[in-house]
């Protein structure tokens, strides 16, 4: 199937083969982006976000551009939505003036009527289940660290959250294996970790999930952790903070069960001396400004395929 015209909410959408067009096509244009300065000439990409962001909204805008196309922020407040009018009404208006609508919502069901309302390609810029365009660029940024993605173990340390769930998707599609370790309460999904499963079976990848960090990475290549109190759950932090530490820190010491060549990853933003150490994010395993950068590269890959 064609990517043009597709929605982006979740990886679980796309084929592994679809999923390394997106990793191909960006790696394409960051070695030739004077070749794509047209690739969205006469297009129009509307940003909204109903959550803060930093990397995904300038990434974004920065990315459109840099195609030749144009962006028009939707401040959610400022808009009619923040008066009742419906996201579905919402969806088949904006169908009608511009090309693509990239949004953050609090809900992800808000995405789905958004996307089954307007003919356009609909973007999770991230939502309470899924973070898509986080994870995507985070295997772009493995592979480009690592040489390969399949036959790799990646260690998920924290919070079974929204960019847990689509690494887990991920991984599952593209041969990874996954060992989450979180706190009881705090695992994905099950309706995720049942995906995951079944996307593991065709790839080979091995999904398991545990309470005890240290076995989750033994053999990693890569420990990954975010935020133990996403956007949305502030007013869990104090019982959260309690939940998860000391054994969900990710520390230098957690580091000697690992691979030798084990990587430190973070979609940021970080609260440091919470989920991770100040000496492991600033540290020589940690690769976390390389990872934001490519944020940028695959969001050019993404928008020159589906828009
Ligand atoms: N990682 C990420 O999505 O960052 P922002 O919330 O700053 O967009
Ligand atoms: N899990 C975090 C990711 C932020 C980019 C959140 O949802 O707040």
């Amino acid at each position: 199937m064609s990517l043009k015209g597709r929605d982006f909410l979740t990886l679980a959408d796309f084929s592994a083969k679809e999923l390394w067009k997106f990793l191909k096509e960006s790696l394409k244009i960051e070695k030739n982006l004077k070749n794509f300065s047209r690739k969205l000439s006469g297009k129009f990409v509307v940003l909204m976000f109903e959550k803060p962001s930093t990397r995904t909204r300038i990434s974004f805008e920065v990315a459109v551009k840099q195609l030749g196309g144009n962006t028009i922020t939707l401040n959610w407040r400022e808009s009619q939505l923040s008066r009742g009018e419906t996201i579905s009404d919402t969806g088949k208006t904006l169908e009608r003036y511009v090309n693509c609508i990239v949004a953050r919502v609090k809900n992800h069901e808000t995405l789905i009527n958004l996307a089954e309302s307007s003919k356009i390609p609909v973007v999770n810029a991230l939502s309470d289940l899924y973070h898509p365009c986080q994870a995507l660029s985070d295997f772009l940024t493995i592979y480009k660290v690592k040489g390969k993605l399949n036959g790799l173990k990646l260690a998920w340390i924290g919070d079974g959250n929204n960019v847990c769930n689509s690494l887990l998707i991920g991984c599952a599609k593209f041969g990874l294996d996954m060992s989450i370790a979180c706190p009881k309460g705090y695992e994905p999904k099950n309706e995720v970790l049942k995906l995951a499963k079944e996307f593991a079976t065709v790839s080979g990848s091995k999904i398991e999930l545990t309470s005890e960090p240290k076995n989750a990475v033994k053999d990693a290549d890569i420990i990954y952790t975010d935020t133990f109190t996403s956007m949305g759950f502030e007013a869990e932090k104090e019982k959260r903070l309690k939940d998860f530490l000391p054994k969900y820190q990710v520390t230098i010491e957690l580091f000697k069960y690992a691979k030798k060549n084990c990587i430190f990853m973070h979609c940021l933003p970080a609260n440091r001396g919470e989920e991770v150490t100040d000496e492991v994010i600033d540290g020589p395993r940690s690769i976390i400004w390389f990872q934001a950068e490519n944020r940028l590269h695959l969001q050019r890959g993404l928008l020159s395929l589906i828009v």
